[in-house]
């Protein structure tokens, strides 16, 4: 059984990369290598995958999920300049395919830690750029 739920943040970022020239990052990445940035209401989508508890006959705690998303991803990126501000994007373009690299990098790093029970797996990060635009990545397509 999997369980997804999502989060909205906001966040600023400029679309530059220092392998290429002005011209050259303009023809990529159009408006959004405006030299002073621009902002997006993205939003962070999370699954685990696992068996609900016999007991209790819930899957995963979502109070303690919440706060983990929280803890990981949104104390870090929330109402942030992406390529100023985080230490993991200082090196790459923050195009939102980086962000999910990221973000599954970071949910990787504490879940065995937060939700021991070995059942229960991070299964896929999913971003929303826009309304209309997603990207998502499986967890174990993030190396650890
Ligand atoms: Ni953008």
């Amino acid at each position: 059984m999997k369980f997804t739920t999502r989060y909205p943040f906001s966040a600023a970022h400029r679309l530059h990369s220092n392998q290429l020239s002005e011209d050259e990052n303009w023809q990529v990445y159009g408006r959004c290598n405006n030299p002073y940035g621009h902002g997006h209401n993205y939003w962070v989508e999370v699954t685990v995958s696992g068996v609900p508890n016999e007991q209790t006959g819930l899957l995963v705690d979502r109070r303690k999920l919440d706060h983990f998303v929280q803890e990981e991803i949104l104390s870090k990126v929330s109402h942030r300049n992406l390529n100023e501000q985080v230490a993991e994007l200082r090196n790459v373009v923050p195009t939102t395919e980086n962000l999910a690299y990221v973000f599954a990098d970071w949910l990787k790093s504490g879940w065995g830690k937060h939700f021991p029970q070995p059942e229960l797996i991070l299964d896929r990060v999913r971003i929303y750029e826009t309304r209309n635009n997603r990207f998502e990545i499986k967890a174990n397509e993030v190396k650890q």
